[in-house]
């Protein structure tokens, strides 16, 4: 069995190569599953029911988000209303869903999405529950529907959060993903117990960018502390995902792969 996993999507650029790759790599890997991170889909703000609709349509089975999901105020009210589509559990002040359970080919895939509460800034801070605790009820939620797999998208700035995240649910999960910094991580690992795990997938957008900004404007940013508006870049995208292959028998998992092209 084998599960993919991208990281989050970017803008146009981001939305035109993820429609080439995932045709690809599903048929060619003979992918089972496919989970996308669309928290940045919309020109890098956000996700909107027309980015829900083409990631859905470029074949996913599930998308996740991430903090962006204030960024557009008018979503507020929808994102409980899209079938497929996942916000962080921890997050206590909008409706969504946190967890769900999909059945493909007769096998019960559940998927978690929770956010960090280290860094993510003073707004987030006040809006979010521990993702310790909140992951534990999710996962008894799946549990009592008898998930056959459990695959954790773990929205977060903290490098050390999501490692620690890692060892809590080793074991119990089949793998714990990292998302949000846009930086791909190279310590994809299988844990002792049998979770596939990395601290960050990476992004699927724009290559000549600072994670997906255009650099004129984050270099202003950083530079002269000028206040400027978020302007996505629409250069050439990189492609930013994982493949996690799972023994049937034993529903661990037995490799982690990059993909970063
Ligand atoms: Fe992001
Ligand atoms: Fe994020």
């Amino acid at each position: 069995m084998k599960i993919l996993i991208v990281g989050d999507v970017v803008g146009k650029t981001g939305l035109d190569r993820l429609k080439i790759e995932l045709n690809e790599i599903i048929n060619k890997e003979n992918i089972d599953f496919c989970i996308v991170n669309g928290e940045n889909s919309a020109s890098g703000r956000g996700l909107r029911t027309q980015e829900y609709d083409k990631i859905m349509e470029y074949g996913a089975d599930c998308i996740t988000m991430g903090n962006h999901l204030y960024y557009r105020k008018e979503m507020a009210e929808v994102y409980d209303t899209l079938p497929r589509l996942l916000i962080p559990a921890n997050i206590t002040n909008l409706q969504g869903k946190g967890s769900m359970v999909i059945e493909k080919n007769n096998v019960k895939f559940g998927v978690i999405n929770l956010i960090g509460a280290a860094e993510m800034g003073e707004i987030m801070q006040k809006n979010i529950s521990s993702p310790f605790k909140e992951v534990e009820n999710e996962i008894k939620k799946l549990e009592s529907e008898n998930v056959d797999y459990i695959f954790i998208d773990f929205h977060a700035e903290a490098t050390a959060e999501k490692i620690a995240m890692g060892y809590f649910l080793d074991g119990r999960v089949t793998c714990v993903f990292g998302t949000h910094t846009h930086v791909q991580t190279a310590d994809e690992t299988i844990l002792e117990n049998g979770t596939a795990y990395i601290t960050d997938v990476g992004m699927t957008g724009p290559k000549d960018s600072v994670i997906g900004l255009k650099k004129e404007i984050a270099l202003r940013r950083f530079v002269n502390g000028e206040y400027l508006k978020y302007e996505c870049s629409t250069n050439d995208a990189i492609f930013n995902g994982i493949i996690v292959e799972v023994d049937e028998k034993t529903n661990k998992s037995i490799s982690i792969s990059r993909i970063n092209s």
